[in-house]
């Protein structure tokens, strides 16, 4: 059965770096507060890009580095909860920018988990009658954030990555995955929350663009639940947690990943970090950590690759890849 292939990854930051030095100047925070409790020292924040403008970039660099044609994709899908406007679509802005004519493009709503979710869609995709796409995670958070919110201003960045996907029938590719949604918990994560200003609308919920978060919700839901996704996706794939290579997870929290290697008796090395200086980008932190580590020659081919990202929604998804 035709799978999806990972063919090439990309990714695009900001130039703009920010310290949590830089922050206890506008806020009252500290660099030791941050880092002990999130892994964070730094993150990258746009000064004029918007997020269709990260996503283009890394959609580019995709083409560059195989030297694809734009018009031979069939699909592309941008993962964002911060897009540029709800229409056009981010997805349509980026396919509209790099010619790809032949392809149709939307955007995809699932926060953290966004890139997986969207590596998922992709893989249906490609199980069809389609044959190569881009998957790209973009992320402008500082749009989302309160400046005066001390315990969520420190904790997000801005960036994106993405992925060229094709269908293969080798035996590389995406083995297993494991999608869940748990929506009775969604307001602990909430963002991007509009008012209804309609002449025939009774009680009418303030507008609220900004991010709010039970952080210690989130937290013990995450080390609850994506141990047991994780462990669904190993299953489905036959792959004991021993064999896979590195575990990529979402960027939220060092704490959170240490824990979760603990639960599978993993050593720190194969769970990879970089929100010291990325911080928590969502949508786009499991491609930026993939792409990170394949440039660095760390993840290569021959491997097995587990992806998992979780968060808003709440969500949670686990792959499984041999790539
Ligand atoms: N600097 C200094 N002090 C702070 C800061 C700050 N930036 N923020 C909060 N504090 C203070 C609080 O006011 C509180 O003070 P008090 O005890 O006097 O009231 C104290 O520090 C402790 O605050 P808590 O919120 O209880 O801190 P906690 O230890 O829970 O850490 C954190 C907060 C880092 C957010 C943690 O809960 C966490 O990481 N949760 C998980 C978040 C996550 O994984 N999100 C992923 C999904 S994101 C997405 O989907 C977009």
């Amino acid at each position: 059965m035709e799978k999806l292939k990972i063919v090439a990854s990309a990714r695009q930051l900001p130039e703009q770096q920010v310290t949590n030095q830089t922050l206890s100047q506008i806020m009252d925070t500290n660099d030791d507060w941050i880092f002990s409790r999130t892994g964070i020292h730094q993150r990258h924040i746009v000064t004029n890009e918007n997020t269709s403008d990260l996503a283009i970039k890394v959609a580019t660099q995709l083409l560059n580095k195989t030297g694809i044609a734009a018009e031979t994709l069939d699909f592309i899908i941008v993962s964002t909860m911060s897009p540029d406007s709800l229409s056009p679509s981010t997805a349509a802005i980026v396919q509209g920018a790099i010619g790809a004519n032949n392809a149709f493009a939307f955007d995809l709503s699932a926060a953290c988990s966004g890139f997986v979710y969207g590596m998922s869609v992709a893989s249906g995709l490609l199980s069809t009658r389609y044959h190569r796409g881009m998957v790209i995670g973009a992320e402008v958070l500082s749009k989302l954030v309160d400046w005066q919110d001390r315990t969520t201003a420190v904790l997000f960045g801005d960036g994106a990555a993405g992925v060229l996907v094709e269908t293969t029938q080798d035996h590389v590719g995406l083995l297993a995955e494991e999608l869940q949604t748990f929506g009775n918990k969604g307001d602990n994560l909430i963002a991007g929350r509009f008012a209804n200003k309609n002449p025939f609308a009774g009680e009418i919920s303030p507008e609220d663009p900004y991010f709010h978060q039970n952080g210690r919700e989130v937290y013990s839901f995450a080390t609850r639940e994506v141990p047991n996704v994780l462990q669904v996706a190993l299953d489905k794939a036959n792959v004991s947690a021993d064999d896979v290579d590195y575990y990529l997870l979402h960027q939220a929290n060092a704490r959170i990943v240490s824990s979760i290697a603990k639960r599978f008796g993993q050593p720190a090395d194969k769970f990879p970090t970089n929100m010291a200086t990325n911080g928590n980008t969502s949508a786009a932190s499991v491609g930026l950590l993939y792409d990170e580590l394949v440039a660095s020659g760390q993840v290569h081919a021959g491997q097995t690759i587990a992806f998992v990202g979780f968060g808003g929604g709440l969500t949670v998804g686990a792959q499984i890849f041999k790539i």
